[in-house]
């Protein structure tokens, strides 16, 4: 019962259905995923978990239209979303050149920018040249140097209101939809509840429009530290381990390749 989802089934699903979102780098976990998430994102969170670097600051555009077409080669059918990277958005113009720079190059059905009413005008300018655009709200990931650190939202009375401001700015500004990251959970009611638009939360509890985890994150591929809001569908991480174990024991002791095994 598969149904490729668009814009407009997105906004409907508000009140109405959960959006299950999950993010993917490559064909082989994207095709997985396709028939399955009603949104793959491309995020640049695949700077860390893919290319190990301490944060998402410096990857590229050039780097997420790879891992986009990537993606929307190994799941066509799949509503795919490129994350747009640090520095790719800084005024209209740039943000506009870009964007049209991921529709031309590659198949994606949106873009997300980080930003709340601070960025409200690019993304007035990109849904008014016919971007779709998914916002994300909260905790930003590329606030992380400016900010220094990862901080959870909405703890104060005054930080709820910017939250709800920054959620109402950037619907007023055309997105389809709004990732909120690390808000507290009774904020991220309140967030869901001031816009029309979905909500798609993360760390933000369960009273959001739907949900998005990293596929790493969720499938257990990190052993080092496993952060609150993630919860660990498979183990991955030993599951593989004990997998190549097994290959390196059958490879030492010669039951592998076996004689059907062989040409
Ligand atoms: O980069 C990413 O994977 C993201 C999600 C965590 C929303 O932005
Ligand atoms: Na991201």
């Amino acid at each position: 019962d598969f149904e490729k989802m668009n814009i407009s089934k997105i906004k409907k699903a508000k009140n109405n259905k959960k959006l299950t979102v999950i993010t993917a780098y490559d064909a082989l976990f994207a095709k997985l995923f396709e028939e399955i998430a009603d949104m793959i994102l491309v995020g640049d969170s695949l700077n860390m978990s893919f290319a190990g670097r301490p944060d998402t600051l410096s990857a590229t555009l050039e780097q997420m239209i790879y891992h986009t077409n990537a993606v929307c080669t190994g799941a066509p059918r799949a509503f795919v979303i490129l994350d747009m990277p640090f520095g790719t958005y800084i005024n209209k113009d740039i943000a506009l050149t870009n964007a049209v720079k991921v529709y031309s190059q590659t198949n994606a059905a949106a873009i997300k920018i980080e930003g709340g009413e601070d960025k409200a005008d690019i993304i007035k300018h990109l849904t008014s040249n016919s971007i779709a655009v998914m916002g994300h709200i909260g905790l930003m990931p590329q606030y992380v140097r400016s900010e220094g650190g990862y901080k959870v939202r909405g703890k104060t009375k005054e930080d709820e209101e910017q939250l709800i401001r920054d959620a109402i700015a950037v619907e007023k500004a055309g997105a389809f939809a709004i990732v909120v990251e690390g808000v507290m959970s009774d904020v991220a009611k309140k967030i869901t509840e001031a816009v029309n638009i979905p909500i798609i939360g993360i760390g933000a509890g369960n009273v959001t429009d739907g949900q998005v985890l990293v596929w790493s994150d969720m499938l257990g591929f990190f052993e080092e530290f496993k952060p609150k809001f993630v919860r660990h569908y498979l183990n991955g991480a030993k599951l593989v381990k004990e997998a190549v174990n097994q290959y390196r024991s059958d490879v030492q002791d010669s039951s592998f390749p076996a004689k059907e095994e062989e040409y």
